[in-house]
C-alpha cells in the first residue's frame, strides 16, 4: 500500500463570477473612502464626498484564495473597484510594488472598464486599458494600480506567487504615482502627478 505525500498540496476548485465573487475564498477584505486620505490630488473633494458619502462608503473590495504561503504557490483572487471621481480624478486601488519586487502579476478583466497604472522605481510609467476579455501580465518591478473609469464597478482576475508581499508605503513616500488617470470628456486621459517626487529605491529583493 502506497502512502500520499502529505507534503504535496491539494488542488482546489474555484469559481469565479464575473461579479467579482469567488468560492472558496480564504480571505476577503474591503477599503472604505476613509481609508483613503491622502490618495487623491483633489483631497478638498475627497474630504467633502467622505462627508457626504460617510467613511464607511465601500470604494473596493478582494477576495483571494491560496493555499500556502511558499514561494511556488499562487495567490488567485478577484478585485473589485466600484466607480468613482475624486476632482477629476478616477477611482483607484491604493496599489503597490511586490515586496519581493521581482514578482509578476496576472490582471484578467472580468466586467467593467478600467486602466492598470503602472510606474517603474526608475520613472517609467504606463497605462493600459482593460475590459472584459482583456488582460495584462505585469512584470516584477512595476508599481501598480486598478483604476475604475467607467460607471459598473470594474472587476478582475489576479493571479501571483504567494511570496509576493506589498509594499504599500512606497507610494505614499513617492507623493503618490507618477501619473493621474483623469476625466477627458466622456473618456479618460493621463496627466502628470504634480506631487510626485519620484521613488525611494526598494529595499525588497
Ligand atoms: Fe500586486
Amino acid at each position: 500500500m502506497t502512502h500520499p505525500d502529505q507534503s504535496i498540496d491539494q488542488p482546489t476548485l474555484l469559481e469565479i463570477f464575473a461579479n467579482g465573487e469567488l468560492s472558496g475564498h480564504s480571505r476577503h477584505y474591503e477599503k472604505y473612502a476613509g481609508d483613503m486620505a491622502g490618495v487623491y490630488l483633489d483631497s478638498a473633494d475627497w474630504e467633502r464626498q467622505v462627508a457626504h458619502g460617510g467613511a464607511d462608503r465601500l470604494v473596493y473590495s478582494v477576495n483571494e484564495q491560496k493555499y500556502q504561503e511558499g514561494p511556488g504557490a499562487l495567490t488567485i483572487g478577484t478585485s473589485t473597484v466600484h466607480p468613482g471621481i475624486y476632482g477629476d480624478e478616477y477611482a483607484v486601488t491604493r496599489g503597490h510594488l511586490h515586496a519581493v519586487s521581482d514578482r509578476a502579476e496576472l490582471y484578467y478583466c472580468l466586467s467593467g472598464n478600467g486602466v492598470m497604472l503602472l510606474d517603474t522605481v526608475d520613472g517609467q510609467t504606463n497605462a493600459i486599458e482593460l475590459a472584459p476579455g482583456k488582460a495584462v501580465n505585469v512584470p516584477g518591478q512595476w508599481v501598480h494600480r486598478s483604476v475604475n473609469v467607467g460607471t459598473e464597478p470594474f472587476v478582475t482576475l489576479f493571479c501571483y506567487a504567494a511570496d509576493a508581499g506589498q509594499d504599500y508605503g512606497l507610494i505614499a513616500a513617492a507623493g503618490g504615482m507618477k501619473t493621474m488617470i483623469v476625466r477627458d470628456g466622456d473618456g479618460w486621459t493621463t496627466i502628470p502627478n504634480p506631487r510626485h517626487i519620484g521613488y525611494a529605491r526598494s529595499s525588497a529583493a
